[in-house]
Parts: structure tokens; sequence; C-alpha cells
């Protein structure tokens, strides 16, 4: 398999342990045991029970249900529980694409999802999402990459999406599927930043299948639930889809972890006060966000998100007289010097930008955004 370093994931093997003030992640603040358990009404001593033996290969039952009750028309035969959304991602790519095949993919993006259909041997074309349009889909730019007529295998997006934040309406869902099905494609839509809503009005992002039952949803415990160390992902799709990629995890990992499932079917019971907790602190501390943003528009610029916890903005701040400081030497001199991590744009092949991930501890977020912004002022006087 031939395949280029994951740009974000080494940045946090980097950087991640070693600072004070991660406001990188894209997470909301995880759960501990103690407190999912006192949130969902269970004794944390039941934990010692679990048995840490394999769990089912598939996804056990009782964790299927749960995820297939979050879609129509799905039953645990349409879900395959994985090792996180990254796992999911990377069965959907090896099951469906073959080497000559066309995939196109949303970009800026989470890199494996067009790093790994690129390392399949197809032909892997980049539908870009633009800065000035908010990020929201060109249509008339995709269909000019995916004519009518010719070949498409696989249509991979990420709505909510990862690193701006844009949300999608039902229209543009509907369109996606669509566009997919009029060329006897795969729509492969990556929704692990789906239910944290920013504003009380903003209207959630639809996931894929509540418009088509070939669409290929992955999910994930770990972005807007809480649980990222559970590492507890799904696939839901065609259970033909679903049963090709469970063949080749077998080869992966065989099954996910035990206590990971029993911690994700906990939440996934208890939805309502789990979503409760964690909507209030990405609201909370996106209003910091806001605010922030607000102060430093002379130098910054960033579509508002609408849902999820992360945010891309762009900064114009010099190195030297009419020279850019590059994303990378940006925040790793942030991260060494005043140990506050944010992701370089260059991770996401996008310049002169930054990634900041809002979702955890307030306290953290608030010191880390006076941080930063005593930084970029000192570097914009030139000390
Ligand atoms: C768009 C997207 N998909 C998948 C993943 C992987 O998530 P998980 O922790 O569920 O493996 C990420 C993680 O950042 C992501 O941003």
């Amino acid at each position: 398999m031939r395949i280029p370093p994951f740009g974000v994931e080494r940045w946090f093997v980097q950087y991640e342990f070693k600072v004070s003030h991660n406001i990188a992640e894209s997470c909301i603040q995880p759960f501990t045991i103690r407190e999912l358990c006192e949130l969902c009404g269970s004794d944390p001593a039941e934990f010692l029970d679990t048995r840490v033996g394999y769990a089912d290969g598939l996804g056990g039952i009782e964790l299927r249900e749960a995820i297939a009750a979050l879609y129509p028309d799905t039953g645990p035969d349409n879900v395959l529980v994985t090792t996180g959304a990254i796992e999911a991602n990377f069965l959907v790519a090896q099951a469906l694409l073959r080497p000559g095949d066309r995939a196109v993919v949303e970009f800026p993006a989470y890199q494996q999802l067009y790093s790994v259909p690129a390392s399949t041997g197809a032909e892997v074309r980049l539908w870009e999402l633009h800065e000035d349009r908010g990020y929201r889909p060109d249509f008339d730019w995709l269909e000019s990459l995916a004519p009518k007529g010719e070949k498409l295998r696989l249509l991979t997006v990420n709505h909510p999406h990862n690193p701006s934040g844009a949300g999608l309406d039902a229209d543009g869902m509907s369109r996606l599927v669509a566009m997919t099905e009029a060329r006897g494609a795969y729509l492969h839509s990556d929704e692990v930043y789906r239910g944290l809503t920013l504003d009380q009005g903003t209207v959630p992002t639809p996931s894929a299948r509540e418009f088509s039952d070939r669409a290929i949803v992955v999910g994930s415990m770990s972005k807007a639930w809480g649980l990222s160390g559970a590492r507890i992902g799904w696939i839901a799709g065609p259970a033909d889809v679903v049963r090709r990629c469970g063949e080749i995890r077998d080869y992966v990992s065989i099954c996910p972890s035990a206590c990971g499932e029993r911690l994700a079917l906990m939440a996934l019971r208890n939805g309502g006060p789990v979503m409760d907790r964690n909507r209030r602190l990405a609201r909370r501390n996106f209003a910091l966000l806001r605010g922030f943003l607000e102060r430093n528009s002379d130098i910054l610029a960033c579509p508002l998100p609408a849902e999820g916890v992360v945010a891309f903005p762009s900064y114009a701040v010099a190195a030297s007289p009419g020279r850019l400081l590059a994303s990378r030497a940006l925040c790793g001199r942030l991260a060494d010097q005043h140990g506050v991590l944010l992701v370089p744009g260059e991770c996401f092949e996008r310049e002169y930008h930054f990634r900041i991930g809002f979702g955890y501890e307030t306290r953290i977020l608030e010191e880390g955004l006076e941080s930063l912004e005593r930084f970029l002022r000192c570097l914009l006087s030139g000390q």
C-alpha cells in the first residue's frame, strides 16, 4: 500500500500530550466513565464485571440495533460496528474501489477521505469547497468533475464539515444523493460531526440515509458524543456493502472493543441527557470563539461554523514585511513557546489557516484564546 503520512494525525502525535492548552481537538470534551455513569444513572462498579474478551465481529447485536435506530429503514444487518470512524472510512474505500475506478472527494477534508481512496489505485478527483462560499458545495463544479455518462464509483462527502464546521441543508443532501444515484455510484457520507448544532435555530444537517437506503453513512461516538477513547464508529449502509466491509475488517482489527461497546451503548440509550450536556458545552464555548473572532477580525477571517466544534480561520500575520508566516511555523511556535495547540492549515493543504477546536473544557479554551490573541498581536507588532 502506497500512502503518504497523515498530516493532521502526525501533528497530534508530535504535540497532543505535550501542551497545556489543547484547542485543536475536533471532539467535545470526553466523559470520564464515572461522569457518564452518573449522567446515565448507572453504577460505575458494574463496569468491573465487563468481560474483556473479543466482542462480536459485527458489533454486538444490541449496539447494532441502537445504531440502526438512528436512521430510517436501517436494521442491524445494515450496520457494522468499527474501531472508530477511521476504520469505517478505510473499509468503505477498500471494499468499493479498484484501480481505474473514479472517486470524487470533497476538499479540504480529513486526509484519509482522499488518501485512502488514492492508495487503492482509483483516480481521485477533488471537489473543492471554498471559504468565500462558506464551504457550501458548488454543484455545477461537481457536475463538471463527474459528468453524466462518465463512470463514477464513489462520491465521498463530509457534513458537518471538517475543518470548517459548515453544515448542509436537506436540499443539498438530497442533491448529493440524486447525483450519485443518477450515475449508479455510491454516496459515502462521513457524518461524524452530526448532532452539535451551535445555535438554537440551526437546522441540523440531515443524514444521507434519510434520502436513500443505498447511501453509506459513517458515524462515530468520538466527536459529538464525547467518547473518542471508546474507539467506536460504524458503517450504516446496504447489507451487501456492510458485509464486504466486515470481511475486510477481519484482517484489520477482528472486532470492536468490548469495553468501548458497553460505553457506547450506555450513551446511545441515554442520548437525551448526553447530547444536552455536549450541546450546552459546545454552545457556551462557541460564544467565546465568536468573541475572539470578532475582536481579531482585522487579522482573522472565518465563516462561522454551524455544527460541531471546529472552525477554520485564515490569518494575515506577516513573518517579514509582505510575507505571511506559514501555518506550520505559526502553530509550531505557539505550541513550543506557549503550550497552546492548533492544527496548521498545511495539514489540510490550505496555507495561512489554522483549525481551532472549541469543544474542550471552557477554562482551557478561554486561556488558550487569550494566549493565541497575545501571540498574534506580538507577531503583528514585529516583536
Ligand atoms: C471527518 C472525520 N472522519 C473520521 C474521523 C475519525 O474519527 P474516529 O475517532 O471515530 O475514528 C475524524 C477524526 O478527526 C474526522 O474528522
